[in-house]
């Protein structure tokens, strides 16, 4: 994934992003009102030698103390000075648990020390910074001098005392807030693109080039409904031009012997099968060839209900020899098609689209026609489309964005080579018109073609 693909994920799953944050923003308002306060009290401590008549640590004078206080620190948190602490205070702890509260630091070069204690109680922090002051010049003394009888040659002064603070160093609202905000953009982010790697759906056309049908274009998605939108003659609406191109790709795909008898299929039921062979079949038509659209889908016909046709004879009518294929073709408006419904259903349609009368049939729609688009059940669950697909010039694949799988449609196309049927190409359809891949997935499908100037009509319109 590139960064592209990074924004398009956050875009497409805006609402998983926002309601991280959110949960984030909530988390840490939470842990805000959860969290005890916490009082800090400091005190700043001065480290000095002073004369002890011994000469050898005069002349090195500050230098030891910097040297010193260094090591200082560490003494400052030990049970040496911890413990009379807690003894001086009567606290209820033991000098390793006071040392995770007690804090010093001693800046380089300097001889100062800073002594930080944090507590629930702003009162036992200053008492016990106060008392860890006391106790550490106490404990430096012994530690430094030379023999038991000897004095100290270091000294130990408070430059600044603790005071009792009342405003809490924490929690920080701010900073809880802002760390909860943060977690929950990560997360989002996270989650967002996960969803997006464990997608495997088909969304872009070159993802049908790369399992190896030729992309035909793309064709957006309408306005739904039981009933799909049928393209209309002279239509400039995003549909009819994709579909346009569609044929035109489909004509050019091989110039010499275009293909004149194709199934239209799919992976899985409700892909937008019978929708593009109907709108395929129309556009054709409106082009001024002659169509003949078959019912090739006798599990679940739904040609002759999308184009409000008749569909007690057809297809089967011809196949059972109990209709001539004149007297059930139906003409479709005064465009060049005409539609074979399905006529009864059959027990068996494998079967029946496998016959040979099946194959003279083809035959014969194949003389009287430019173009013969059958409609056809998926693939994957029943074998009629590949029996269907094996007599003809070539199956086009119906791919749904966001739905068919890669995998799905992979098997799909397994079907087709197991049993020799070209593959034309693949047709994704319902590409959302939001969607950011939309044009993405017109790559292929737009752009190349000569075009009507897009303000050709607008010319027409000033005349
Ligand atoms: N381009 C499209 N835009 C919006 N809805 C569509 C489009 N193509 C198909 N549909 C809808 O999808 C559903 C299934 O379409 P259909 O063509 O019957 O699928 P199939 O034949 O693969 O089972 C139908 O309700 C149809 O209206
Ligand atoms: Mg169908």
């Amino acid at each position: 994934m590139d960064l592209v693909d990074y924004l398009r994920a956050l875009r497409k799953h805006w609402i998983l992003v926002v309601l991280s944050v959110l949960l984030g923003g909530g988390a840490g308002a939470g842990a805000y009102s959860a969290s005890a306060p916490v009082y800090r009290a400091d005190s700043l401590l001065f480290v000095s030698m002073y004369d002890t008549g011994n000469a050898a640590l005069l002349m090195q004078g500050s230098m030891f103390a910097q040297q010193r206080v260094q090591s200082y620190t560490g003494v400052l948190t030990s049970p040496k000075v911890l413990q009379p602490v807690i003894d001086e205070l009567d606290l209820d702890t033991t000098p390793r648990a006071l040392s995770d509260h007690v804090g010093s630091s001693a800046p380089l070069g300097t001889v100062l020390i800073e002594v930080t204690v944090d507590e629930s109680s702003p009162q036992r922090a200053a008492d016990i910074a106060n008392s860890v002051s006391k106790h550490f010049g106490r404990a430096v003394s012994e530690l430094e001098q030379a023999t038991p009888a000897s004095a100290s040659p270091v000294r130990i002064n408070v430059l600044r005392p603790a005071v009792v603070r009342e405003d809490p160093i924490a929690p920080n609202l701010l900073r809880t807030l802002a760390l909860g905000l943060l977690a929950g953009v990560v997360l989002g982010t996270g989650l967002a693109v996960l969803r997006e790697v464990l997608d495997t759906t088909v969304k872009s056309l070159s993802t049908i080039t790369d399992l190896g049908a030729p992309a035909l274009g793309s064709v957006p998605a309408g306005e739904g409904g039981p009933r799909p939108e049928l393209v209309v003659e002279g239509s400039r609406s995003p549909q009819s031009e994709a579909l346009r191109q569609i044929r035109t790709n489909l004509q050019f795909a091989d110039v010499d012997h275009p293909p004149r008898v194709l199934v239209v299929t799919s992976a899985l039921p409700g892909e937008g099968k019978s929708t593009t062979a109907v709108n395929l079949a129309l556009t054709a038509a409106t082009a001024g060839m002659r169509v003949v659209l078959v019912e090739g889908d006798l599990r679940l016909p739904r040609v002759a209900d999308y184009l409000g046709v008749e569909d007690s004879a057809g297809l089967t009518t011809v196949l059972a020899g109990r209709a001539d294929l004149d007297d059930v073709l139906q003409p479709y408006g005064d465009t060049g098609l005409s539609v074979l419904a399905s006529g009864p259903i059959p027990l068996n349609p494998a079967a029946l689209l496998g016959s040979r009368h099946m194959g003279d049939l083809l035959a014969r729609l194949r003389e009287r026609a430019d173009l013969v688009i059958i409609d056809s059940p998926p693939l994957l669950p029943v074998a009629d489309a590949a029996v269907l697909a094996r007599q003809t010039d070539g199956a086009l694949v119906v791919v749904k964005h966001g739905k068919t799988t890669r995998d799905h449609l992979t098997r799909a196309l397994e079907r087709l080579r197991a049993v020799d049927a070209p593959v034309l190409g693949g047709v994704l359809t319902m590409v959302p018109a939001k969607a950011s891949d939309y044009s993405y997935a017109y790559e292929y499908g737009y752009g190349y073609q000569p075009t009507v100037p897009d303000d050709a009509e607008a010319v027409v319109l000033e005349r």
